[in-house]
């Protein structure tokens, strides 16, 4: 058992850089097996292990991965030969339900098990499903544990989601980007790794238009080619940044970053009192007195982002008055508000809303990270708290942050990670 120990109350200074998007990496990953050849794709965040479990997957199905260097692979997509994926290779994350959408685009076949991932809310597919089937595509789940995909042609179609989703647009862009004729999704989703994995498919030959808009145009190829590639950085790990930042009372140059992409977080810091300057690549924030209390509502892209919410709920904890958090996605993402009660905030949740009474200062505790997001708001707190916080569970946050510990300890935050034993390992007895 590993966890995270850190001693709060200094500011974070300095510079830190951001990785490549997660949630970017996990679709483009398994869209290079729409093209029977080589893929370079640089800028990816490799050491977590959402990444390392996609290309597990890659290597299962077939496909030759070769590490580059520390942020790039080489996929050779040619000796892919099988569209089964079991639960060993799906239980770990959500994202592997992308195979379904890469496998029927590449065999018009896919028979993969059901997707793990964090527990936010029933998490439904009934909206990929949608997607496949307009496509011509037969859709079963078996048992509510595989998912069987199959069509001996699949023909582009309109497709309107009743719900805005990334997984379901994700899905149908790669199930569509071969078939024949015009596909057009609907109400798509429009966050930033939409248009990444639009233009990663049209850097291999693909005709998809509108991303970044609700309305996607895919006019399917028949081939697609091998291409390099260069993923956008990550929001959200920008985004964790910025709230430390601003939760510490310090001041971060944040590096590697797409300023437009973090407009609705940095908006927020501003009212809430930080300062916030736009570079071309980078960002600053900086804070020096109490954070002033803000009400927040998640939306889909662009507005205020579910996977930033947990840490921002962390500054509005030590707000100067009450703030309001109405979470619009997620009907499950409020359980952390337990842990930083345990740390001494003050928040009530009434189903969707947390509201939030700031307090002057926190004070470290034992706490456990519910979730990836969940974790990374403990980090937050227990860099602005007072003493000594210990975060169990860290394995969610070592899914989609990159090297945090390095990252924090080099801003001066006092952060390490420990082994420690299980109490309950019969192994460790004498
Ligand atoms: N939904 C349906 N039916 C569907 C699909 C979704 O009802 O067929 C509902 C969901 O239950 C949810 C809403 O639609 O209430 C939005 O879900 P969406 O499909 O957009 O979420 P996702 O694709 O499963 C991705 C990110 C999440 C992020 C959400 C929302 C990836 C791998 N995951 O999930 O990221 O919270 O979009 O922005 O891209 C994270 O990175 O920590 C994370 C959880």
């Amino acid at each position: 058992m590993e966890k995270y120990v850190i001693n709060g109350g200094t500011p974070l200074y300095g510079e830190v850089s951001v990785s490549g998007a997660k949630n970017a990496a996990l679709a483009i990953i398994p869209a290079a097996i729409l093209s029977q050849d080589i893929c370079v794709i640089e800028n990816l965040p490799l050491s977590i292990s959402d990444v390392r479990y996609m290309i597990a997957t890659l290597r299962h199905i077939g496909a030759d991965v070769r590490y580059i260097d520390k942020s790039s692979i080489e996929i050779d997509s040619r000796k892919v030969s099988s569209y089964v994926i079991s639960h060993d290779m799906t239980k770990h994350l959500r994202a592997s339900y992308y195979f379904i959408g890469a496998l029927l685009g590449r065999f018009g076949r896919a028979r993969v098990a059901m997707p793990g991932g964090c527990y936010l809310g029933p998490r439904p597919i009934d909206q990929h499903i949608k997607g496949f089937e307009a496509l011509g595509a037969k859709v079963s789940v078996e048992d509510n544990a595989i998912v069987e995909a199959s069509s001996e042609k699949l023909f582009g179609a309109p497709v309107y989601l009743d719900i805005v989703s990334v997984g379901a647009t994700v899905n149908i862009m790669l199930a569509a980007v071969k078939a024949e004729g015009m596909t057009v999704i609907e109400n798509a989703a429009k966050e930033p790794h939409i248009v990444d994995l639009a233009n990663f498919l049209n850097s291999m030959g693909a005709d998809i238009r509108g991303a970044g808009t609700d309305v996607i145009k895919i006019r399917g190829v028949e081939n697609l080619h091998g291409c390099t590639y260069s993923i956008i950085p990550d929001q959200i790990e920008a985004g964790t940044f910025m709230v430390a930042a601003a939760a510490t009372k310090g001041n971060l140059l944040i590096k590697n970053v797409i300023p437009k992409h973090l407009e609705s977080i940095s908006t927020k810091l501003v009212e809430c009192g930080a300062t916030v300057e736009e570079y071309d690549e980078a960002i600053r924030v900086s804070m020096d007195t109490r954070p002033g209390k803000c009400n927040i509502k998640t939306m889909p892209h662009p507005g205020f982002p579910t996977d930033m919410q947990p840490q921002i709920a962390v500054l509005l904890a030590l707000a100067d008055g009450t703030s309001l958090i109405s979470e619009s996605i997620w009907s499950n993402r409020f359980r952390y508000t337990e842990q930083l009660i345990r740390m001494g905030a003050k928040i009530n949740v009434d189903g969707q809303i947390a509201m939030i009474h700031g307090v002057e200062a926190l004070k470290g505790a034992p706490v456990r990270a519910d979730d990836l997001r969940a974790g990374a708001a403990m980090i937050i707190a227990g860099l602005a708290a007072q003493g000594r916080t210990e975060i169990e569970e860290i394995s969610h946050i070592r899914r989609g942050y990159e090297n945090v510990v390095e990252k924090i300890s080099n801003i001066g935050g006092d952060i390490r990670m420990v082994y420690c034993v299980d109490p309950l390992d019969i192994n460790d007895a004498g």
